[in-house]
């Protein structure tokens, strides 16, 4: 488990990356190698993901029908419209069980560490179980609450309790995917846009996500175009978000 060497260069060249990403509007017609594109995506596959579940799906769109209709799908929006790349990022409230028995079977189980095993049979069914449907939420308010009256006497994990609370859980990690995708792309030269302004009943159909599965965000990728970025970067004053406690 040896760690590459990090240096002042890394560091730099990190900042060019992260420093220089903008969501871009519109793109040339340039194709991006696809050496990069699986490089990106494998990137994504990298992230930090709670409990090393995986609980995430990315949906490349490869045929130019299927581009046109995702385009359309994502409201028309001229970043859609224009990119090179349109890929799918779902998260996943139900793939975690099995994800569960795949992580033991990662191991042999003759060196499977004690925690590892604990963790994976025991605890994730204690945290992560909860019913896809609900009604008047009886289950998942019950859940909640015993877990508030436990922590009343320790620190205990008050969620996820709900399929909404699983759908939060998910979408971190996914998330955390999406930034180092669309990071990667920016690394080899090319750029990005995140989509939240879809229509995720389409998407859904045009995708064939599975039960449980919802989507966290569409990227779009592709090279800048000379007009493809709005404005300049602006964010609040960082006083407003940086708390020492
Ligand atoms: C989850 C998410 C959803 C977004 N949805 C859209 C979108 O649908 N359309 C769009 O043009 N930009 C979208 N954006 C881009 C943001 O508007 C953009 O990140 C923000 O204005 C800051 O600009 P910058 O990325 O260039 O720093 C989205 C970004 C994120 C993270």
């Amino acid at each position: 488990m040896n760690r590459p060497n990090i240096t002042a260069t890394t560091a730099s060249q990190f900042k060019k990356v992260v420093e220089s990403r903008r969501s871009v509007r519109k793109f040339t017609d340039e194709a991006i190698p696809e050496d990069v594109v699986q490089q990106c995506l494998d990137w994504g596959l990298a992230a930090p993901n709670s409990s090393n579940l995986q609980m995430w799906n990315f949906y490349r769109v490869t045929s130019p029908a299927g581009k046109k209709a995702m385009a359309v799908n994502c409201m028309n929006q001229s970043a859609a419209k224009t990119a090179a790349e349109l890929i799918v990022c779902t998260g996943s409230t139900r793939n975690w069980k099995k994800h569960t028995r795949m992580m033991l079977s990662y191991w042999p189980q003759e060196r499977i560490p004690k925690l590892v095993k604990t963790y994976y049979e025991k605890l994730t069914f204690i945290n992560y179980s909860t019913p896809p449907v609900d009604p008047f939420g009886v289950v998942g308010n019950a859940k909640k609450t015993l877990r508030d009256v436990v922590g009343l006497v320790q620190p205990i994990a008050r969620w996820p309790n709900t399929e909404e609370d699983m759908k939060a859980w998910a979408s971190k990690s996914v998330a955390l995917a999406c930034e180092n995708i669309m990071l990667g792309f920016r690394a080899h030269g090319y750029d990005t846009c995140a989509m939240e302004g879809f229509d995720e009943a389409r998407i859904r159909k045009q995708c064939k996500l599975k039960k449980g599965e919802f989507v966290v965000m569409v990227i779009a990728a592709g090279r800048c175009a000379e007009n493809g970025l709005y404005h300049d970067q602006f964010r609040f004053e960082r006083e407003r978000f940086i708390h020492e406690i």
